[in-house]
């Protein structure tokens, strides 16, 4: 087999870091989109708490359940044959301490294909953070805006200093996470913390110097309102509004089903 098909393991994705190449990440939340981008070669697939906002509508990632989770990372889960899979922990699966946060985290590598667990960093999670390593569970530490704290930022934004959102990195890293991902991180603070990292930094709106990037599927594909930070690289809710209108028209018009569509 071919190296290029083989699974990608933590270790791997960490080494990635020394070799210089860029890592490529997206999120996923359904077996046939992770099929697609898993074949599409990313590194890393990560099942994002987003899919309460992309999927289920709401306006925040407040919602969503540990339930939830468990079932889209089983979907996902069972289409990944080489990206690694990561899951993320909801809200109020790991503010309690370090026992439920163990319990949920082992969840994921107990029920689904997930190879590591993705959390909102601060200092008051960093027990945790090391409670989960030491179990054997694998952890992404997200850094910059966490939307799981919405309502004490009093909106989508970064609160932490620079150098602040630095230690926390590194606080991290001793603790044991594998990678940090920086969202909305200013461009020069994400270079400074992927210079001071040992483990790779992945970023979102956080510029172009992290050791590799991510973004939501939903926006890539132009689905819906795309932010600042992200590129649609198609305009797939046109394409789908499109498709609808013409099977609407052909089912109207009597053209759908022709005689190959049906049998005798
Ligand atoms: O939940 C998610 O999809 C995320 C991304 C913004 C990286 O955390």
């Amino acid at each position: 087999m071919s190296s290029a098909f083989q699974m990608m393991t933590v270790p791997k994705f960490v080494s990635l870091k020394k070799t210089g190449r860029k890592i490529v990440m997206v999120t996923a939340y359904d077996y046939t989109m992770a099929s697609l981008v898993d074949a599409a070669g990313v590194d890393g697939i990560l099942v994002g708490d987003s899919v309460g906002m992309v999927v289920q509508g709401h306006s925040t990632t407040l919602p969503v359940t540990m339930r939830q989770m468990l079932y889209h990372t089983e979907m996902v889960g069972r289409a990944v044959q080489r990206a690694l899979l990561v899951a993320d922990l909801p809200f109020l699966s790991y503010q309690l301490g370090t026992r439920q946060a163990i319990r949920n985290a082992g969840l994921f590598l107990k029920r689904t294909r997930a190879q590591a667990v993705k959390l909102e960093q601060g200092p008051a999670q960093l027990e945790i953070t090391r409670a989960l390593v030491a179990a054997g569970i694998p952890v992404m530490a997200h850094f910059g805006l966490r939307p799981q704290s919405i309502h004490q930022l009093g909106g989508y934004r970064v609160t932490r200093e620079g150098e602040q959102i630095i230690q926390d990195a590194l606080a991290a890293q001793e603790a044991g996470a594998f990678a940090a991902l920086l969202e909305y991180v200013p461009a020069d603070l994400a270079r400074r913390i992927t210079e001071e990292l040992r483990i790779p930094t992945i970023g979102i709106g956080s510029g172009p110097h992290c050791d590799g990037q991510i973004l939501v599927l939903h926006d890539i594909l132009g689905l819906g309102r795309i932010p600042r930070h992200a590129k649609a690289y198609l305009n797939l809710a046109e394409l789908v509004r499109s498709a609808v209108e013409q099977f609407c028209q052909e089912v109207r018009d009597g053209v759908f089903p022709g005689p190959e569509h049906s049998f005798s």
